[in-house]
């Protein structure tokens, strides 16, 4: 049988998750939306498009103003992009309160239909509403997932490559912490073919890719001006839903719920985690020096602020 994922919201972080599941067959997927029409319009458009790109993965979309969410039932993996984007000036953080109603009445319903599933939040501000997925489904903290270090990582990635005109594939990078403007980027653990960035570029050089890398989602904001990124996000979603489906054990800053790791504790907060079929299933503890520790303190002081706002 094949694998199901349930993809909340048909915008486009929803749309091109899904268009990604299905084009590299990775499973069966349920575009849901509360507008009438967009999801089931999507769905049969890649439906459409199957013969040509050759992938016998289905996609249906259903409209969930009626508050039904049956046919997503038995999902393998629901991932929540519903909420409002950002717009130009607005902090990640602004649209705490509006996305966190959204992404409660959201799972509330997801639970009922797919109490096994794997949640993957992707709604901002992303820690927060991660950590009310998880307060809201009553699930174990393997399977709430918050999606950001993928794509905080992959842009910082992007970057070094475009600075050292290298293959994207020579470069790793490594972003912990909250998805916020205090993301925490670490060149010592980021590498061109396994050479540390401070061996291959001066200070001066790093200091701008890890303050463009913290600034990255607003800097497609800007250029946009009417939405916020979505081929980055995307793909970042589709690297967690893989690792999990095939149990591939790849490891992934992932926001995850903290239990006194890093020192952080009942918080979620990006770091570095071995993503397999059952979620979560380790956190790997990196050494941090006093210096990136600090910057991981201060990130996840500002989740815990969000956080309290909301109660949790
Ligand atoms: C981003 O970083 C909007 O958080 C989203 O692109």
């Amino acid at each position: 049988m094949r694998k199901k994922v349930t993809v909340v919201g048909s915008g486009f972080v929803g749309s091109t998750t899904a268009q990604r599941i299905v084009d590299m067959e990775l499973a069966d997927v349920v575009i849901t939306d509360i507008l009438e029409g967009a999801p089931a319009g999507k769905a049969l458009d890649m439906m459409e498009s199957a013969p040509i790109t050759r992938t016998d993965s289905h996609a249906t979309g259903i409209s969930t103003n009626t508050g039904d969410y049956s046919a997503t039932a038995g999902s393998d993996i629901v991932v929540i992009t519903a909420g409002l984007p950002r717009k130009p000036g607005m902090s990640r953080d602004d649209l705490l309160k509006t996305n966190y109603g959204i992404v409660s009445s959201v799972v509330e319903q997801i639970v009922k239909h797919s109490p096994n599933c794997i949640i993957i939040v992707v709604s901002n501000p992303l820690d927060a509403m991660a950590q009310a997925a998880f307060k809201v489904s009553g699930f174990p903290k393997q399977r709430v997932l918050g999606m950001a270090g993928v794509l905080d990582s992959a842009r910082m990635s992007a970057f070094v490559a475009m600075e050292c005109k290298v293959s994207v594939e020579n470069v790793h990078s490594f972003v912990l912490g909250g998805h916020g403007d205090d993301m925490v980027p670490l060149p010592r653990y980021s590498t061109v073919a396994g050479i540390p960035l401070p061996d291959l570029l001066p200070k001066e050089r790093i200091d701008s890719i890890v303050d463009r890398t913290r600034k990255g989602g607003a800097e497609i904001v800007n250029l946009l001006k009417t939405g916020s990124a979505y081929y980055a996000p995307s793909a970042a979603v589709v690297e967690m839903v893989e690792s999990i489906l095939k149990d591939k054990k790849k490891i992934l800053p992932c926001a995850v719920y903290l239990d006194g790791e890093y020192g952080i504790k009942g918080l979620f907060v990006g770091v570095p985690v071995k993503l397999g079929a059952k979620g979560a299933e380790e956190i790997i503890q990196i050494k941090l020096s006093a210096e990136e520790n600090a910057s991981l303190q201060k990130s996840a002081a500002s989740v815990k602020e969000l956080v309290t706002v909301l109660g949790l």
